[in-house]
């Protein structure tokens, strides 16, 4: 891959860079994309977001984000990208709720690595169908930041639109492709993006899916996402977002014997994983306060349906991986 950072470009790390970066780089996507319009799949993660703003400043409407709900979101998230991009910068955003298309392929399938195709390739898929409703598209914007034209052949693989059908033949804007994560949030906080878009921890692209371990069910997948944003609501209580790397909650798929109002039940267990690392090839275990953790498990066994037992997985990384799957 001949794209390098240009050796002249200053570390972006103050909001006086960061706004000549703005400048300079909506001056080069006007140049670029003149008045076509561009595409943009916006998955609400730091990245996509960035772009998203920063087109959207340069070339407002011009610029149609697809933001495609595969069901294994987080809970709330599909609600702020609507918000924060349909209503505050007034986006040209199209919203596809396919959750029953994904639920519907990945039913039954409990290989990991299936798992993930399916989700990838679903993608694609969607996202190519609501490109070819477009009229007159030719560009497509990516989030596409310095580490992965490093570390892959600079196709961002977890976004999934690099797989994108040869015929739809876009052209490129990769606004943010010679920059760090630390300047694409430093960026996305000048261009007014909220603080938990900007300096969210990492999630996976089969997001919610690799968390619900096995083939996915309806009901476990809730308590997926009921118990997460129950642990996610904690950790900022106790000042832990922002400090801890990466924590979430998993369900496994076997129930386990409990007791409720005298009677026994059969339920699903959650298990939360809180780690700190660097750059995610190992990882240690955040020493969660006790009486933290006593309020989530609390939290998670009265609030979230479907669920007896809490235990937090105290395994680092390796020999356990981060995720499960
Ligand atoms: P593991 O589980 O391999 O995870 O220790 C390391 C980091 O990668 C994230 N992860 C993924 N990210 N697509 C992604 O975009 C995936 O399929 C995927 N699997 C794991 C994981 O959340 C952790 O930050």
């Amino acid at each position: 891959m001949s794209e390098k950072r240009p050796e002249t470009m200053k570390r972006i790390n103050t909001p006086e860079l960061a706004d000549s970066f703005i400048e300079e780089q909506v001056a080069a996507i006007k140049a670029q994309v003149k008045d076509e319009k561009v595409l943009l799949a916006l998955s609400g993660g730091v990245d996509s977001s960035v772009v998203a703003a920063l087109l959207i400043k340069a070339i407002g409407r011009q610029l149609v984000c697809v933001h495609v709900n595969h069901g294994l979101l987080r809970k709330g998230e599909p609600e702020q990208v609507i918000e924060v991009f349909g209503k505050q910068m007034n986006a040209n955003l199209i919203y596809v709720d396919a959750t029953d298309r994904f639920l519907d392929k990945l039913a039954g399938v409990s290989d990991p690595e299936k798992k993930r195709k399916i989700i990838g390739s679903e993608f694609i898929d969607v996202f190519a169908e609501e490109a070819k409703k477009q009229e007159g598209i030719r560009f497509l914007a990516q989030g596409t930041i310095y580490p992965d034209i490093l570390e892959s052949d600079g196709v961002k693989a977890h976004h999934n639109v690099g797989g994108l059908p040869e015929e739809l033949n876009f052209e490129l804007v990769e606004p943010v492709k010679f920059l760090y994560k630390d300047e694409v949030r430093v960026v996305g906080k000048r261009l007014g993006l909220p603080d938990n878009m900007v300096y969210r921890q990492p999630f996976p692209g089969p997001g919610l899916g690799v968390r619900c371990v096995g083939a996915i069910t309806r009901d476990r997948l809730e308590a997926v996402r009921e118990s997460d944003a129950i642990l996610r609501e904690e950790f900022a209580i106790a000042g832990l977002e922002g400090k801890v790397w990466q924590y979430f909650t998993v369900v496994p798929p076997f129930t386990s014997t409990g007791i409720k109002n005298g009677k026994r039940t059969d339920d699903w267990m959650v298990i939360i994983r809180a780690v700190n690392s660097i750059d995610a090839t190992s990882a240690t275990i955040e020493e969660v306060p006790y009486p933290v953790l006593n309020k989530i498990v609390n939290r998670i066994i009265s609030e979230v349906k479907g669920v007896n037992r809490v235990a937090y997985d105290l395994s680092p990384k390796p020999i356990a991986t981060i995720e499960f799957e």
